[in-house]
């Protein structure tokens, strides 16, 4: 079963099964048109001509049947001219008649010579010398001979008794027994005893002119194959085919058949057998001429009839001949088979050139069935040749290979781009772990800011309150007064906190920068000029590399130099033995971002702490308030802008700020 399915779905609605049917449509529905036609066509000339032929056949039989005729009429002729004859006749010498009379009819193949005188009385019979006297007068044939006086010659009916008045060996040959076959026409007879004569009546003249005498030569046909034979002889030329005689002829006594040369299987002449009801009702009631099929014994033959008649015009027998069909419906048969065989050839032609096409195109479609195939699989990268396709193939080819290519160039376009994103993702990942890292800052600072706001506000009038009494208190004091100097210290220490406080609400109030076009480098030159003279600066060099075409950025002057004063400062109390501080300021390659950087030789942060110096009060110095980093990260922080820290332990450290040209918070 499954075979099968496999077959069918190999064949069924393939390339090749549509060439092949349809190709076999295109040829095969002209070529049995063309075969029945021109079977049919070649097949009727074949048969007509054939007819044709079996009709001058029967002309030229039924010439040697009237030379027949003449035969007999030419030897009575003779005959009854000899004078001897004549004399022997006058003389009445029977005996020299009888015998002279045997003798021509035994050296010229005559049945009957028989002399009747001028009342029709038998004078003598060459064949029976016993058998005289009789009267012929009642036979229509001497009727005529004695009223005209002329010669008469035909074919007639002879019954056996006459038959045997001539001879009892001629009464027995005409004797033929009847053989009904199936398809011959219904007779009663069991035994045909009449013959066919074929006669010829010559009236003998004394010198005077007298009738004194006829002489009757005749022919008995019944078993007589001498016509025949010739027939067969000069007509077919005793032409073979297959074994078989194409000729046939025969001689009819009506519808008895009593001379051919058709023989039986056993080789006897096949005497006896009847015509067809057709043939009969044509040739020997209606008296015309019949052709067409007739099967005479064994075979099929292509015959024709003719009528036979006697001195009145009756028909009383019939000439046949006939053509052997099987050499003309063998004809047919080649005919057929040539056009079968095209037909057949034609048919495999078809097939070669339906599977030779077929192949042509879906070898390359199954090879680019496969190629597709693979490239769904993701086997993109396919090379492929189409060689010898059709155009439309090469096409099909070509637009995949096409889309082969796009696809390779897609995919890798693709995996760039996820490269790229894995990329941007890291970095965006790092900036958000980076801003989280400063919201993070950002809340703390709000948040302690809010607390010391709260707190320094709540101390600064009690402070206040300290300040105001120490300072009076100190006023009131004597000179010399030991208490003096601690109240001075009272006074000093609450002016430091009292300065402190302040810090704590200048970092708290986060004040709103009051922004205007600054331009930072000489900020960072004033600066300079005002730290340079200060003892904690005495064994710092300080390095300056400020671009020239730094552009002012839009920021609050106050707030940015304090920012820059404090990295300055830390700077240098990492550097309490003296070092390098090298400040830089350039305009970033984005233009949108001015850099700042303070880079010192100083004692460097340890990583612990690098997370901690932003954070309000994270101090590592004795006197340190921890606040500087913070309000600076506050201030750039609110200009929209950042700081770095980068830092090696006893190398140094850098601080970079990052600023806005234009604050991103203007409106
Ligand atoms: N340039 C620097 N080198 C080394 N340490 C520094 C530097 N700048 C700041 N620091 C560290 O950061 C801490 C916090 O600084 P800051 O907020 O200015 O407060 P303070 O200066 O009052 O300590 C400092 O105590 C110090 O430990
Ligand atoms: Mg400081």
């Amino acid at each position: 079963m499954k075979n099968i399915t496999n077959l069918e779905r190999k064949f069924v609605r393939s390339i090749q099964s549509y060439l092949v049917v349809y190709f076999s449509i295109a040829v095969l529905m002209p070529t049995i048109i063309l075969s029945v036609l021109g079977t049919y066509i070649i097949y009727n000339q074949v048969i007509n001509r054939a007819e044709v032929k079996v009709l001058s056949d029967l002309n030229s039989a039924k010439e040697i049947y009237k030379n027949t005729i003449s035969h007999l009429e030419t030897v009575a002729r003779l005959t009854s001219a000899r004078n001897f004859i004549i004399n022997a006749i006058l003389e009445k010498n029977v005996d020299t008649l009888q015998y002279d009379l045997q003798q021509t009819l035994y050296n010229e193949r005559l049945d009957i010579f028989t002399l009747v005188d001028s009342k029709g009385v038998v004078i003598c019979r060459a064949r029976n010398a016993f058998s005289r006297g009789d009267t012929l007068l009642n036979n229509e044939c001497i009727q005529r001979v004695l009223s005209n006086k002329q010669i008469f010659s035909g074919t007639e009916i002879i019954n056996a008794k006459e038959l045997e008045k001539e001879s009892y060996e001629l009464m027995e040959r005409a004797s033929i027994q009847l053989i009904k076959t199936p398809k011959s026409r219904p007779n009663e007879k069991e035994v045909e005893t009449e013959g066919l004569m074929l006669k010829s009546a010559v009236p003998i003249f004394d010198k005077k002119g007298n009738l004194i005498a006829i002489l009757i030569a005749g022919k008995l046909l019944n078993r007589n194959y001498d016509i025949v034979s010739r027939i067969k002889d000069v007509v077919h030329e005793g032409e073979i085919y297959k074994g078989k005689e194409i000729g046939t002829s025969t001689i009819f006594l009506r519808d008895v058949r009593i001379s051919t040369n058709v023989k039986n299987k056993d080789g006897t002449y096949a005497i006896g057998t009847l015509v067809s009801e057709e043939v009969y009702n044509k040739v020997i009631l209606e008296g015309q001429r019949w052709i067409g099929d007739a099967f005479v014994v064994n075979d099929w033959y292509i015959g024709a009839y003719d009528p036979i008649k006697d001195f009145k015009g009756n028909v009383i027998g019939m000439l046949y001949v006939g053509l052997l069909k099987k050499p003309f419906d063998d004809i047919m048969w080649s005919t057929i088979l040539i056009f079968v065989g095209i037909g057949i050839g034609a048919m495999l032609i078809i097939f070669i050139v339906a599977v030779f096409l077929a192949k042509r195109i879906t070898t390359p479609l199954r090879k680019l069935e496969e190629v597709a195939k693979k490239i769904t699989e993701g086997d993109i990268k396919q090379e492929f040749t189409i060689k010898n396709a059709p155009r439309e193939v090469e096409n099909l080819a070509n637009t995949l290979d096409h889309m082969a290519k796009e696809l390779e160039k897609e995919k890798q376009e693709l995996e760039e781009w996820a490269d790229k994103l894995e990329l941007k993702v890291q970095e965006r990942t790092a900036e958000l772990k980076k801003i989280h890292g400063q919201l993070f800052r950002s809340e703390k600072l709000a948040s302690i800011g809010k607390l010391a706001a709260g707190v320094a506000h709540e101390i600064n009038n009690p402070l206040t309150g300290v300040l105001t009494n120490a300072s009076l208190l100190l006023e009131d004091l004597p000179e010399g007064d030991p208490k003096k100097e601690d109240v001075k210290v009272i006074v000093n220490e609450t002016i430091r906190c009292r300065e402190i406080v302040k810090r704590l609400l200048d970092f708290a109030r986060q004040t709103k920068p009051q922004k205007k076009l600054i331009n930072v480098n000489s900020l960072i030159e004033n600066i300079i000029l005002l730290v340079r003279n200060q003892t904690s600066f005495r064994n710092i060099v300080i390095e300056k590399e400020l671009e020239n075409n730094l552009p002012e950025i839009m920021a609050d002057g106050d707030q940015i130099q304090q920012v820059i004063i404090n990295f300055i400062l830390n700077a240098a109390d990492a550097m309490p033995k003296g070092g390098n501080l090298k400040i830089t300021s350039k305009l970033l390659d984005n233009n949108e971002f001015i850099e700042l950087k303070f880079t010192d030789t100083g004692i460097g942060i340890s990583e612990e702490n690098r997370n901690r110096i932003f954070d309000p009060f994270f101090t590592t110095k004795e006197n340190g308030t921890g606040l500087g980093l913070s309000i600076s990260y506050g201030i750039i922080e609110q200009h929209g802008g950042t700081i770095y820290v980068e830092s090696e332990i006893g190398k140094g450290t850098t601080f970079t700020v990052h600023l806005p040209i234009k604050s991103p918070f203007e409106e």
